[in-house]
C-alpha cells in the first residue's frame, strides 16, 4: 500500500494562532478516499480535527474541501485517484473559516435564498389547485440538470468573482434562478429577474468557467449564467403548465398477478392453521 502525505490546514480560533498546516503519513489502499483518511486520523491520530460530513456517497454535500488546491468533495476522491504522494488539504475559500477545514456556508445560504428558489405559482394553481401539473419530459428536460445541485458550496469557492466581491450572488443562486425560471410549473419570473437583472447579480460573471469545472454533480452553472442573461434579454418567458384534468373513470385493473405463495410465516402467524 502506498505510503502517502497529508497535509492538513488546522486552525482553532479558541487558540489566537494563524492557520497553519499539520502532517500526517498513512498507507493508503486503493479505493480509499480522502474522507476515509480523514476519518482514519480522526479516529486513531488525533480527535481535534474538525470537518463535517454525512452522506460518505455524494449527495448531501457536506465534505466539500480543497484538495491539492482544487474544491471537491471529500467523499468521492480517490486519493491514489490523485497520483501524488503528498496531499495538502485546506477549507473552501470565500468563506468564513470555523475551524480547521469547517467553513461558514451561511453565504451560499443567503445569496440561495435571495432567488427565491421554489417555485412561484399563478393564483388559483399551485397548493391550492386541485390536481397536478402536466409537465412533458422535454419541458423538464430544460432544466432538469440544474436541479441537481447539492447547495455543497463548491462553485463559490472556485469563482474569481465571489472572491474579489462580497455582494456578487454567485453561481449557485443564479444557477437555481434560472432552473425556477424554466420550469413550466412555475410564474415567478418577474419577481426573480427583478433580483438578477443587477449589477452584482448575473451582469456580475465574468464566465471564467470555474464553477463548472469544478461542480461534483455535472452542473453547468457557466451555461445556466448565459441562458439566463439571454432570456433577460429577449424577454423570453415560457408557456405555464396546465392543470391535469379529473379523473371521470376509475377502471379496476383484473389482470394483476397474485403474488407468491410465501415460504415463511408473516409476523403474528405463527402457530396459526
Ligand atoms: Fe455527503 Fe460527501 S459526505 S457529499
Amino acid at each position: 500500500m502506498p505510503f502517502i502525505t497529508f497535509n492538513i490546514q488546522r486552525y482553532n480560533p479558541d487558540s489566537g494562532r494563524m492557520p497553519g498546516k499539520q502532517e500526517f503519513k498513512l498507507n493508503v489502499a486503493p479505493g480509499q478516499t480522502i474522507l476515509d483518511c480523514l476519518n482514519y486520523i480522526k479516529e486513531t491520530l488525533d480527535a481535534s480535527l474538525a470537518f463535517r460530513s454525512s452522506c460518505r456517497m455524494g449527495i448531501c454535500g457536506s465534505c466539500a474541501m480543497m484538495i491539492n488546491g482544487f474544491p471537491r468533495l471529500a467523499c468521492q476522491t480517490q486519493v491514489l485517484s490523485l497520483g501524488k504522494d503528498v496531499i495538502t488539504i485546506e477549507p473552501l475559500p470565500n468563506y468564513p473559516l470555523i475551524k480547521d477545514l469547517v467553513v461558514d456556508l451561511t453565504p451560499l445560504f443567503d445569496r440561495h435564498r435571495r432567488v427565491k428558489p421554489y417555485l412561484i405559482t399563478s393564483p388559483g394553481k399551485g397548493t391550492d389547485a386541485p390536481r397536478e401539473y402536466l409537465q412533458t419530459a422535454q419541458e423538464q428536460e430544460q432544466y432538469l440538470q440544474f436541479a441537481y445541485c447539492l447547495k455543497c458550496g463548491i462553485c463559490l469557492a472556485a469563482c474569481p468573482t465571489v472572491a474579489t466581491d462580497d455582494e456578487f450572488l454567485g453561481p449557485q443562486a443564479l444557477t437555481q434562478a434560472y432552473r425556477y425560471n424554466t420550469d413550466t410549473r412555475d410564474a415567478g419570473r418577474g419577481e426573480r429577474i427583478k433580483i438578477v437583472d443587477s449589477s452584482h447579480g448575473v451582469w456580475r460573471c465574468h464566465m471564467a468557467g470555474a464553477c463548472a469545472e469544478a461542480c461534483p454533480k455535472g452542473v453547468d452553472p457557466a451555461l445556466a449564467l448565459q441562458l439566463l442573461k439571454r432570456d433577460i434579454l429577449r424577454g423570453r418567458t415560457h408557456p405555464q403548465a396546465a392543470i391535469a384534468p379529473p379523473v371521470t373513470e376509475v377502471r379496476k385493473r383484473s389482470n394483476i398477478p397474485r403474488p407468491p405463495a410465501r415460504t415463511v410465516k408473516a409476523s403474528g402467524q405463527a402457530g396459526k392453521k
